[in-house]
């Protein structure tokens, strides 16, 4: 097992610093082309549905849905398609409208969780053409789909997902960016600026990966008896707040909440006081002026504010008691990064707290009961 950890103290860490491996797998051939993206073979979904789709229903579960959401603002900035999302578990108990005109794309990292398999089906029984976006060849998802694009980030043996959800974010781009290209949405410099910087997302996050954990633990050290975190994001930070909080509660079993940061005077700020420690996705965005507002409402309240930044944009000091920096990219492609800080507080602060980070208590890797 030693040797299979490749060295690292657990799969979970050995995972996190695959990620710069299982994006740039995930996007290497499709981008090759660098002016518009090769989705290769998507069986029975061709380039004139997609073009012409007229809305996208996006089905998964926990930190697949996360990467659905992300995916959900890639779509419609760049290809102008509609998006829903929907839990998977609770989509075919509302009687969905659903159709022939639609894209389902479910997202399953194993391909095998009863919940979004089930939500496939009923969308695939009502006429809709459904996309399964996935890491594993020959899971049942593969099988139930009309196309799969597959992700590429290899076996991940935590129960914690970490390097298949980045990989499902770049999908999920690649999806957007194909869209885009199809439907022409996007001016053609604007398209091959996006996959060039999409193409130096891997490096960027293997460079984080070098020099951030000494941050994170540092932060760790001093937050990790906390009873409470709470995690707050705006647009395109806001998936990554919820992925963040999701995986503190999973492997640290520290109570969590994520929220969209305009909503906290509508009550969340109520569970703040003195110290709370309050995770900032504040990466640069258009809406990072209207994040800093909604953190002086928190840090005037005595909590303690961990943001989540770009390198280069000092703005963040005064309004922080911690900052991770975390390189520079597009906007809309900062979650690839800002995620990876989350991913290793939720590490360091199990680890500190003597868990198992690789089994947490009441988890399993693969859910296949309903
Ligand atoms: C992630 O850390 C969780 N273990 C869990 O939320 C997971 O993402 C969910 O069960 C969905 O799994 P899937 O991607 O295999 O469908």
């Amino acid at each position: 097992e030693t040797a299979e950890k490749g060295g690292y103290e657990t799969f979970m860490l050995k995972e996190i610093h695959e990620q710069p491996q299982a994006i740039a797998e995930t996007i290497a051939d499709r981008t090759a082309r660098g002016v518009g993206v090769d989705l290769g073979d998507l069986g029975a979904i061709d380039d004139a549905f997609l073009r012409d789709v007229r809305r996208i229903v996006v089905v998964a579960c926990g930190t697949s849905y996360h990467a659905g959401l992300i995916g959900r603002y890639a779509i419609e900035r760049w290809a102008r398609v509609p998006v829903e999302m929907d839990i998977a578990s609770e989509y075919r108990y509302r009687d969905p409208v659903v159709g022939p005109y639609d894209l389902v794309v479910g997202i399953s990292q194993s391909g095998e969780t009863a919940d979004t398999l089930a939500a496939m089906r009923l969308a695939r029984e009502s006429g809709a053409t459904v996309l399964a976006i996935t890491n594993v060849m020959g899971s049942q998802v593969t099988r139930d789909a009309d196309g799969v694009l597959f992700t590429r980030a290899g076996l991940e043996i935590g129960v914690a997902a970490t390097k298949t959800f980045v990989a499902q974010v770049a999908a999920m781009y690649l999806l957007a960016l194909r869209l885009a290209e199809l439907r022409g949405t996007l001016p053609a410099a604007r398209l091959r600026e996006l996959i060039a910087e999409l193409k130096r997302v891997p490096g960027s996050v293997a460079a984080l990966l070098e020099r951030g954990d000494d941050d994170v633990q540092a932060i760790a050290r001093r937050h990790y008896k906390a009873e409470f975190f709470l995690y707050l994001g705006r647009h395109i930070g806001l998936p990554v707040a919820l992925e963040g909080a999701l995986k503190l509660k999973e492997i640290s079993y520290i109570a969590t909440d994520a929220y969209a940061a305009g909503e906290m005077k509508h009550g969340p700020i109520a569970l703040l006081d003195d110290d709370t420690p309050v995770v900032c996705v504040a990466t640069d965005s258009p809406v990072l002026e209207k994040l800093i507002s909604n953190i002086q409402e928190v840090r005037v309240r005595g909590a303690h504010v961990i943001a989540v930044a770009t390198a280069g944009n000092d703005e963040l000091q005064e309004h922080a008691d911690e900052i991770v920096a975390v390189p520079a990219t597009d906007w809309m492609l900062a979650p690839l990064l800002a995620v990876i800080p989350l991913q290793l507080l939720a590490y360091r602060v199990a680890r500190l707290r003597g868990l198992d980070v690789d089994q947490p208590r009441n988890l399993a890797k693969t859910v296949t009961v309903e």
